[in-house]
């Protein structure tokens, strides 16, 4: 398919890199100064390079991405909060130019689920956000296919940076300060680091989660949230001599979410380690159906994409 990808970090890049072996074009791409548009196909590793060099990917504008002829436009810039501008009005654009939107961005689902379902509604373009929840674990697919009235709850780790840093904390009994800026170096931490530290990623992810099991109603602000930044190494050290360990947990039951540090066995499914994601679905007559794997950076991020688009093209093209 033919994409015009809005951002270029980390998932932006991940993706343009890896397209065309997963069989589509990148016909834009663009950062928050600059576009670079050919209908022929961007030279994806010089532009990128140019990047990395400060100069401009291109001397095309964000009016030249919209005028092109993408099929998809992949939203991966910066997750903002409250009117998550200026991602909503990107997926406005294209869903209104009944074209196909794929996001990377967790903003417009999270926090104005009802809005886009209304412009989605009215165009002959598909929304999929398969990656705004637990990189590469295909969990939107998964609540999609079991269907949201079979399942009863969801409960999970969902930030890979706090689970690094709780891992790395207690294995190595690091400062809390030293974690955070390697998590950093990782650069799997969200543009502000506050978002994983503070649980409000995790909080996002939930209230995702949240909105397509009940088809809208929430926003982070009926989020209960906590973070992990006040964790210290005596507590993690004290759990462990319980067999136990602090996790970031965040929860969607009842149509409440909560996020918090919890203690958990450590010999539980959700001790996962580093930046692994883990999720529980409580389904209403198979038990408990548990994915896991990688929950963050671009690689994995990337994959959850190319899933959306392998959809799209199964029920579109
Ligand atoms: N910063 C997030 C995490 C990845 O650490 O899990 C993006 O959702």
């Amino acid at each position: 398919m033919k994409l015009a990808i809005l951002g270029a970090g980390s998932v932006g890049r991940a993706v343009a890199q890896l397209s065309e072996a997963h069989g589509h074009s990148v016909i834009a791409l663009a950062d928050s100064r600059n576009a670079i548009v050919d209908s022929r196909g961007v030279n994806v590793n010089e532009a990128l390079e140019h990047k990395m060099n400060q100069i401009p990917l291109g001397d095309s504008s964000l009016e030249d991405v919209f005028e092109c002829e993408y099929e998809v436009l992949i939203e991966a810039t910066p997750t903002t909060l409250e009117s998550a501008e200026p991602a909503f009005s990107h997926i406005k654009q294209a869903l209104e130019a009944d074209r196909h939107v794929v996001l990377a961005n967790k903003g417009p689902v999270a926090e104005r689920f009802e809005d886009l379902q209304v412009i989605a509604d009215e165009s002959k373009g598909d929304l999929r956000f398969e990656a705004t929840v637990g990189g590469g674990i295909p969990i939107m697919s998964t609540i999609e296919d079991i269907g949201p009235r079979n399942i009863e709850s969801v409960k999970g780790i969902l930030n890979g940076t706090s689970n690094f840093i709780l891992t790395r904390m207690a294995a190595k009994n690091l400062s809390y300060g030293h974690v955070l800026a390697e998590a950093q170096e990782l650069g799997v931490a969200e543009a502000d680091p506050t978002f994983d530290v503070g649980g409000i990623d995790t909080a996002l992810k939930c209230v995702i989660i949240a909105n397509v099991l009940s088809g809208g109603g929430f926003s982070l602000s009926d989020a209960k949230i906590e973070g992990i930044q006040h964790i210290s190494n005596h507590a993690l050290n004290l759990s462990d001599s319980y067999d136990l360990t602090i996790r970031l947990v965040g929860e969607v039951a009842q149509g409440e979410i909560n996020v918090a540090p919890t203690l958990v066995s450590k010999m539980s499914d959700l001790s996962v380690g580093g930046t692994q994601n883990i999720i529980q679905i409580q389904t209403a007559h198979a038990g408990v159906l548990t994915l896991a794997g990688a929950g963050a950076g671009g690689g994995p991020t990337a994959s959850a994409i190319f899933l959306d688009l392998q959809r799209l093209k199964r029920d579109y093209v």
